[in-house]
């Protein structure tokens, strides 16, 4: 970012950022509530390109978004957080530890360091040795390559019998996919650049999609960004979901945000927090348009904003069936809803927070065809029995 987009930016939220900050404000107090009540009540936190923690509006950035959670559990006395945040610009860097200071007057370890995150995150990796880590990152552009990642993630899992459960959301560039695509598919594209997404990439694959000598599919986008999770998944045995974020309805995605997880509470919550997430950011999109144009009657984003009830609805029979489906598959034998998330919501993981399911054992039961009531307990841990 030049400086003044720069300062464009951090003028106030712009509407994908409304998703992101909403998720990472859901869900990364459920990971620290899963992971750090275990062991040492610790978890450490990286935020590898943390911006200026706060925007000229005032509203959080994802730096403050963190201190806040780390704050509120402190707060609590549940849970001690060790935030990192790395941040390249000097001038963003100031802000942030202003931002900073605030938070540390309250007892919270928020370490600000001035520079690449690839040179701090060895230190992150020490800190956070035994104890559960979440990875937040965030890049304009191009991240951090590939195999950087995947040997981050497998060396967490291979030290020994630790308990160091590790989770990431990563921002993965879907302006930069279109671009550096069409650098490739172009007869005066530049090696060069092309090498550096190889590298962003973990090798050439992506290049088969933007051929010199081929029309480029009007979805090669997508096609890269669900390759590049199934490869992460792949190359590290992690659930890794991604999120297609869009500035409005209807246009094509401008990031992805790329989750990991070994935990299939992780991936429980997590699908929970972008149904959550998802809404706010409808809210956000009418709230932007009311006040471009106060005068309207009804905004755009109203008349075409799916009703979260009639989504609920229309995923109810769904879900309903697919719980049946898992039940028939294992010949009977009771389950638990846990274990078989991504079954369990099929297309409507993210859609629909964590009730849906809930409701859809009790629509099992009321047809007979659950023993279990879906009533009482916690949601992900209903177990769904056989009809009697
Ligand atoms: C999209 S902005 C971050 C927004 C912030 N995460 C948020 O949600 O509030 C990306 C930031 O990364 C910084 N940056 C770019 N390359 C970096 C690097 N290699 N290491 C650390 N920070 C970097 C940029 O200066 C910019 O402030």
């Amino acid at each position: 970012m030049s400086t003044g987009t720069d300062k464009e930016y951090w003028a106030a939220q712009a509407l994908p950022s409304v998703l992101k900050h909403k998720l990472l404000a859901h869900y990364i107090p459920r990971f620290g509530g899963m992971t750090g009540s275990r062991g040492r009540h610790q978890v450490v936190y990286l935020d590898g390109y943390a911006g200026e923690g706060r925007y000229e509006s005032g509203d959080s950035g994802s730096a403050e978004i963190a201190m806040q959670v780390a704050a509120h559990h402190q707060a609590k006395n549940a849970l001690r957080w060790s935030c990192f945040f790395v941040e390249q610009k000097p001038e963003s860097v100031a802000r942030l530890e202003r931002v900073a200071v605030q938070y540390r007057a309250q007892g919270v370890d928020a370490r600000v360091h001035h520079g690449d995150v690839d040179g701090v995150l060895d230190q992150v990796l020490r800190a956070a040795g035994g104890l559960p880590l979440f990875l937040f990152l965030d890049p304009c552009g191009l991240g951090l390559p590939f195999d950087r990642i995947v040997q981050t993630l497998n060396q967490r899992r291979a030290s020994g019998n630790l308990w160091q459960p590790t989770e990431f959301l990563m921002n993965f560039s879907m302006d930069a996919v279109r671009r550096l695509g069409g650098n490739a598919h172009s007869a005066k594209g530049l090696e060069r650049s092309s090498e550096r997404f190889d590298e962003a990439c973990g090798g050439r694959w992506w290049r088969e999609h933007f051929r010199p000598d081929k029309p480029v599919a009007a979805d090669a986008d997508e096609i890269v960004a669900a390759q590049y999770a199934e490869r992460l998944a792949e190359r590290t045995g992690m659930f890794v979901q991604s999120v297609p974020v869009v500035r409005k309805p209807e246009q094509k995605a401008v990031y992805h945000l790329v989750f990991g997880t070994r935990s299939e509470h992780g991936l429980w919550f997590f699908g929970d927090s972008v149904a959550r997430a998802r809404n706010a950011w409808w809210e956000g999109l009418e709230y932007k348009e009311e006040q471009e144009d106060p005068g309207a009657l009804f905004s755009v984003a109203s008349m075409i904003r799916p009703d979260p009830q009639d989504v609920a609805d229309a995923a109810l029979p769904v879900i309903a069936d697919n719980i049946e489906r898992i039940l028939n598959r294992q010949q009977q034998r009771p389950f638990k809803l846990l274990n078989h998330t991504l079954e369990v919501f099929g297309d409507y993981y993210g859609q629909v927070t964590e009730p849906a399911a809930r409701n859809a054992v009790k629509l099992l039961h009321k047809s007979g065809r659950t023993a279990s009531t879906g009533i009482g307990g916690k949601t992900h841990e209903l177990v769904v029995e056989p009809p009697r």
